[in-house]
């Protein structure tokens, strides 16, 4: 009898691990929860939102699920694993308490600055004076700083400020008006790194690690990084700056001794470790950490592995990761990201997506805000689809997709036009 999986989210990122865990030999069946669209021709979806963690648990146990894999953060720092793992069920992510290295800017912080491990000069503030003080100890001198709420802030917690007057808006926005809830008690003011970013995905069984690959997103809405920030608008896989010899220096001083010391704290980590870097001139250094896979990176990170992943996510569960081996793909990948009119800001729904049925075989599609309703397929998102395709390097992979995405359309689409061009 061949596995079922549960896979919960309902975005491109969550459509990109189905889409991989399908072609496993050893899988029956995936069930999705809550799902999409596109999801549906893979899976089965199920009507459990993802903080339903009861809910879900009970489907899994009902199920015999043999693997849950979590897509996003909420349900794992509402502890979620925790459940499962309680309940006997077998399941891919971190614990609440490992959760909170991208869970508490604070516990992140402190845990790298016990362990050494190179990030941003730092100062934890519980009062706004002293997060006043801290940030001017940078902006007296010209400096910009960073401020960062504490907790998880639907991606808007960090703040680059230039001068003093951004950054004391920054502070009053999280401390004094709460504009995060209890996200915002206690923050981070940090020193503004500078370099070029970088991130690095790895997938942990709490001793153990194997490096994915570097992926890079496009945060920013408009082409040459312009406008406001979104959840991203397109990713490209192994940015020429991540050679053999940074990625030595990225295992050796972050991600080793980060699974090392998560374990040393008696949190060992399990499951995917997203490692925000900085490249500087005195090498890499810590910006952040997520405990889950990126969105879009997970679109363009899925199809550039060669072999089976369900072993290695089952092995990361269970703590047998030294015995894994992982195909990595050679060539480039690039995923564009299509968006409704508007976003990131109000956008309107329902419009008709035409076009699919003419993209060359290769080319992937994941689904992030689409809905069908009497055979059509609608948008009903932001993020709407994802093109994903890959090619010899990185710049036949941006021809394929920019080709691919000519044909689809949408009343109101809008895309950028440059993803991977960065690494051109
Ligand atoms: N692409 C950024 C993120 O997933 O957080």
């Amino acid at each position: 009898m061949g596995k079922k999986l549960l896979v919960i989210g309902q975005g491109g990122r969550e459509h990109a691990l189905v889409w991989k865990l399908a072609q496993s030999p050893e899988v029956e069946k995936i069930y999705a929860a809550p799902g999409n669209p596109g999801i549906a021709q893979l899976a089965e979806c199920v009507n459990i939102e993802v903080h339903e963690l009861d809910k879900l648990r009970k489907f899994a146990a009902d199920q015999a699920i043999d693997l849950t894999v979590v897509g996003p953060e909420a349900p794992l720092m509402d502890g979620i694993v925790d459940r499962f793992k309680k309940a006997g069920l077998k399941i891919f992510g971190p614990c609440a308490a490992a959760a909170q290295l991208e869970g508490s800017k604070v516990f992140a912080k402190q845990l790298l600055a016990k362990y050494k491990i190179p990030t941003a000069a730092f100062e934890v503030c519980e009062d706004i004076e002293k997060a006043y003080k801290a940030a001017r100890t940078y902006t007296d001198q010209g400096l910009p700083v960073v401020v960062k709420a504490d907790g998880l802030a639907a991606g808007k917690g960090v703040v680059v400020a230039s001068g003093w007057e951004e950054a004391r808006q920054a502070i009053d926005d999280m401390m004094r008006d709460r504009t995060f809830g209890e996200a915002g008690a206690r923050i981070v003011v940090e020193e503004c790194l500078q370099g070029e970013e970088l991130s690095v995905f790895a997938l942990c069984d709490g001793k153990h690690y194997i490096i994915l690959m570097s992926a890079q997103d496009h945060k920013r809405v408009f082409d040459n990084d312009e406008g406001p920030n979104t959840g991203g608008m397109g990713a490209y896989v192994n940015p020429p700056l991540f050679t053999p010899e940074l990625r030595t220096r990225i295992e050796t001083e972050i991600i080793r001794p980060i699974v090392d010391a998560m374990a040393a704290e008696g949190n060992p980590y399990q499951g995917v470790l997203y490692a925000g870097l900085m490249i500087t001139t005195e090498g890499p250094k810590v910006l952040e950490f997520n405990a889950r896979f990126g969105d879009p990176e997970t679109q363009v990170l899925m199809p550039m592995i060669g072999g089976d992943l369900l072993p290695i996510l089952e092995c990361a569960a269970e703590g047998c990761l030294q015995d894994s081996k992982l195909e990595i793909l050679d060539g480039g990948c690039v995923g564009v990201v299509l968006a409704s009119g508007g976003y990131p800001g109000s956008y309107a729904k329902g419009k008709v997506i035409t076009g699919l049925d003419k993209v060359d075989k290769g080319t992937v599609i994941f689904h992030a805000g689409t809905s069908l309703k009497q055979g059509e397929l609608l948008t009903n998102g932001g993020r709407v689809l994802a093109v994903v395709c890959r090619g010899a390097d990185t710049r036949e992979a941006v021809e394929n997709v920019y080709h691919q995405v000519a044909k689809i359309n949408f009343e109101g689409m809008h895309y950028r036009r440059d993803i991977g061009r960065r690494a051109l």
